[in-house]
């Protein structure tokens, strides 16, 4: 079934495997959302199923805490959890200081809620996430419905000031109709090319009434696991400043390819 793989997936793969051995006995995990935390929850129903760890985890949507149930990992509330010893999450573009663009799938709010309530916080990404700049990735906005088109108006026009290349906005759709978050909120997807102050933008965007939160992910993630799709594994750790490499094999197993 691996060798069904794309190189992509086996890169998504190995990284959410190698994340995995962060995860210890009687943790609180915080459990993201997207492709590549996917293979994350399922590496952990693994090590639930086969191994016998014990943790309780927090999922970032509802499509990550039916993954999580699926595989048999004791799904808690962040408000049961309260605080979190360890969030492991996908990324949309990461840079060299680990400030992350996040939220393509739509659920950046719930995600940001709880890698901020975490002791620590891993990405989990192929190395094509890696950018010198963020902003080419669209950066997703989470807004409140009601006037939607005035917040958007608004956001344009505050774009204006502030160093990014371009400063159209998008409403995300799903087909037809809007996308909806699972907090019933819409995204606007900000087409920025290129985003020069991370930090300001995002303290400005989260000024705007209506802008609920931003994609942007500043001072929040600890260490970054890239994958590649020979097997290499790559981690690095911003706070203690080390870079580790070494490679997985791909095991088969029943569990983590079913259904793929
Ligand atoms: C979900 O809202 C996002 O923040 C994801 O973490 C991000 O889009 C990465 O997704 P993939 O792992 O599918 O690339």
């Amino acid at each position: 079934m691996t060798g069904e793989l794309s190189p992509i997936d086996k890169a998504k793969f190995v990284a959410a495997k190698r994340a995995a051995d962060f995860v210890e006995d009687g943790m609180r995990v915080g459990l993201g959302t997207g492709s590549t935390a996917a293979w994350l929850v399922r590496c952990l129903g693994e090590m639930v199923e086969q191994d016998g760890l014990k943790i309780r985890g927090v999922p970032t949507s509802t499509r990550t805490a039916e993954l999580a149930r699926e595989v048999g990992i004791e799904v808690i509330s962040l408000d049961e959890a309260r605080w979190l010893d360890l969030t492991i999450d996908g990324a949309d573009e990461f840079d060299a200081n680990l400030s992350l663009v996040k939220g393509g799938g739509g659920a950046l709010l719930q995600e940001k809620i709880v890698a901020t309530a975490s002791d620590q916080m891993i990405v989990i990404a192929d190395a094509a996430k890696e950018v010198e700049h963020l902003g080419s990735f669209p950066l997703p906005i989470e807004v409140i419905p009601f006037g939607w088109q005035t917040t958007q108006a608004l956001v344009e026009e505050t774009l204006v000031s502030m160093d990014v290349m371009g400063r159209q906005a998008s409403l995300r759709m799903n087909g037809e109709i809007p996308f909806i978050t699972d907090e019933g909120n819409h995204i606007l997807d900000l087409h920025l090319g290129r985003i020069g102050n991370a930090r300001q933008l995002a303290m400005v965007l989260n000024q705007i009434p209506g802008v609920v939160e931003n994609g942007l992910f500043i001072d929040i993630c600890d260490k970054v696991v890239i994958g590649y799709g020979d097997g290499r594994v790559e981690t690095r750790d911003i706070n203690e400043g080390t870079v580790s490499e070494d490679r997985l094999d791909f095991v088969e197993t029943d569990n983590l390819f079913r259904d793929i």
